[in-house]
């Protein structure tokens, strides 16, 4: 087994290399039709090297032919990526991520990337907007990605021990610095009930949704020159609890409130305020559970999304309401 993952690996890379030498070198030049690098970050038990993501990137390069897609990875072995999205701490994890695209020679050369997020994925993306943005991100699509956090801990199947002994740590203490440090979804762990705790000790969500009393201003400019922020939600969402964070809404006990009624909105603590006034920020559902993707979502994603450099978004509205007149 081990000996035939070094293999596919192996063949992983020599795709790669071959896709490397033949990938157009970008210029700053608006007028270029090659679309932009797509940047995925996968979801939690996920790994680099799975077949899904695989044909996930072959649907973005089937819609916009020539992108480069790169998967995000923290080890360069699929167990190893993998046991990353469980286990670590989030604000190294973002640094070596911010590290790897800063030297990467495709996408450090590209004017800007495209970005998209597979639950736990998307809020860490925009993490690495907020703190990095170099690559600069354009558009970001995040599905299923609980932005104001969850309020349990997802249920673990039967036999995915390094999910049941995440979930054995999570619940003795969450707010402890080992747990803050070590436990992925432990940083992103927000109960309205356990503000106050939230607030002092969350190693990540908190900082990253600038609730804190000192706001962090690179955060909200470097979340601001995104030209498209979309958030979609599972109707039938059942994983992320409570389902309404995928729209960055605020749920306590009963009471769900919208982003645009909350004060993170109103005082516009992250420049999604400033991102909805200029028509960049779009709350789309579809249904199913959690990750039920089709692909036709995905590539009506890549087609309203991604794309060349200089394309423009209204323009795209239009031919779309033209072609069907
Ligand atoms: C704000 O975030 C940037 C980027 O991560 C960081 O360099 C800076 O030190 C932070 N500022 C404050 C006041 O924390
Ligand atoms: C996570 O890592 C950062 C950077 O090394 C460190 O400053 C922080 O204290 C760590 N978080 C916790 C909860 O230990
Ligand atoms: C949620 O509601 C409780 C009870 O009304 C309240 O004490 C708490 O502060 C609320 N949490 C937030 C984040 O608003």
């Amino acid at each position: 087994m081990p000996r035939l993952s070094a293999l596919l690996l192996l063949a992983t890379s020599l795709v790669r290399a071959s896709v490397l030498s033949q990938t157009p070198i970008y210029t700053q030049d608006d007028d270029s039709d090659t679309p932009l690098p797509l940047i995925i970050w996968h979801g939690l038990g996920d790994s680099f090297g799975n077949d899904g993501l695989q044909s996930v990137a072959a649907l973005a390069e089937e819609t916009n032919p020539g992108t480069f897609t790169y998967i995000i990875k923290l080890a360069d072995d699929a167990n190893g990526d993998s046991r990353a999205s469980f286990f670590g701490n989030l604000t190294e994890q973002i640094d070596q991520v911010c590290a790897d695209l800063a030297v990467h020679q495709i996408l450090s050369t590209a004017p800007a990337v495209d970005a998209l997020g597979f639950s736990q994925g998307g809020q860490f993306l925009r993490g690495y907007i907020e703190r990095c943005n170099f690559p600069p991100v354009r558009s970001l699509v995040t599905f299923g990605s609980p932005h104001n956090g969850i309020s349990e801990f997802q249920s673990c199947s039967a036999t995915d021990w390094l999910c049941k002994g995440a979930q054995g740590l999570l619940r003795t203490n969450t707010w402890t610095q080992y747990v803050q440090s070590h436990l992925v979804p432990a940083q992103y762990f927000r109960d309205p009930f356990q503000y106050d705790d939230y607030l002092e000790y969350s190693n990540f969500l908190a900082d990253i949704n600038n609730e804190r009393e000192l706001k962090n201003q690179t955060y909200k400019e470097n979340l601001e020159k995104l030209e498209r922020f979309v958030m979609y939600m599972f109707e039938d969402d059942a994983t992320v609890i409570p389902k309404e964070s995928s729209w960055f809404a605020e749920v306590n006990g009963t009471e769900v409130q919208e982003l645009k009624d909350r004060v993170l909105y109103k005082e516009d603590w992250l420049g999604l305020k400033a991102l909805d006034k200029k028509g960049a920020l779009e709350f789309k559902s579809t249904e199913g559970g959690h990750m039920s993707l089709t692909d036709k979502l995905l590539k009506d994603v890549f087609k309203g999304y991604y794309g060349p450099y200089g394309r423009s978004f209204e323009e795209k509205v239009k031919l779309d309401l033209q072609e069907e007149l």
